[in-house]
């Protein structure tokens, strides 16, 4: 569903250029539950954003579901991620003078979705995270883990096929993590394919395909479902 040919990205600032991804190919499938890993500044969140349509790439093609995504003008890339794409940050990026119900009606007030079914969707979804007794609540009223719960009830809200999360989990404790990591199993399991940067390789341990980044090249594409011996063609 996934299939990147070429792509690169090179930022230019103060009339340096820093080439943030090497020109990379990549295919990531339906379903797969993927981690990213690599040093810091290694083009791991580059690549994210790129896959998330939140960033063009300078160079190669980007195929997403068998649309070319390179190609897309900034109104039709905003209705690819609203369709396709659910985006989990580090930092939540919630609202916070929003209640965590609107919180999560939000992506489907952009998707045209009517008011009744917002609400029903966004509750079924907060109670899914665990959160369906805090729906009045507001973001500062709730614990990290409670947060990054709602920020996934959010990514989900228009029911899209891929889960991109950039270090979800770096401001959690070790058990609001395996909450965390739990939920994106269970939504994996659900047939979403989950794409999640992590620099812990406990976190990276929930994941049946690991990435590896260094310098902004892919160095290591391991896949922990493949039965042993057994080769990619
Ligand atoms: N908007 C930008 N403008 C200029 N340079 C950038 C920009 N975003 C990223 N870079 C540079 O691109 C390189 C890759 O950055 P990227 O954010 O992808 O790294 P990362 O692997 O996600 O690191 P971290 O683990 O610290 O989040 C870095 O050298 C960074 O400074
Ligand atoms: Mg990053």
């Amino acid at each position: 569903m996934i299939t990147l040919h070429g792509i690169s990205k090179t930022y230019a600032q103060g009339g340096l250029e820093v080439q943030a991804l090497h020109p990379t190919d990549l295919m990531i499938g339906k379903g797969e539950f993927v981690a990213i890993m690599g040093p810091s500044g290694s083009g791991k969140s580059t690549l994210m954003n790129i896959l998330g349509c939140l960033d063009i790439p300078t160079t190669g093609t980007y195929e997403l579901d068998g649309k070319q995504v390179q190609s897309l003008t900034e109104d039709e890339l905003a209705l690819v991620r609203n369709e396709k794409i659910g985006f989990v940050f580090q930092s939540f990026n919630l609202l916070p003078r929003q209640t965590i119900l609107k919180n999560v009606e939000l992506p489907m007030l952009y998707g045209g979705v009517a008011k009744a079914e917002r609400k029903a969707r966004a509750t079924e979804l907060l109670s899914k995270v665990g959160l369906g007794d805090r729906l009045d609540h507001r973001p500062n009223e709730l614990s990290g883990g409670q947060k990054q719960r709602v920020a996934i009830a959010r990514a989900l809200a228009m029911n899209p096929p891929i889960l991109l999360a950039d270090e979800p989990t770096g401001n959690l404790d070790s058990k609001s993590s395996l909450d965390i990591m739990r939920l994106f199993e269970q939504i994996n399991g659900e047939g979403a394919t989950v794409i999640l940067v992590t620099h812990e390789a406990d976190i990276a341990e929930h994941a049946r395909r690991i990435l590896r980044f260094g310098d902004g090249v892919i160095r290591d594409d391991l896949r922990k479902d493949l039965a042993q011996g057994e080769v990619l063609t």
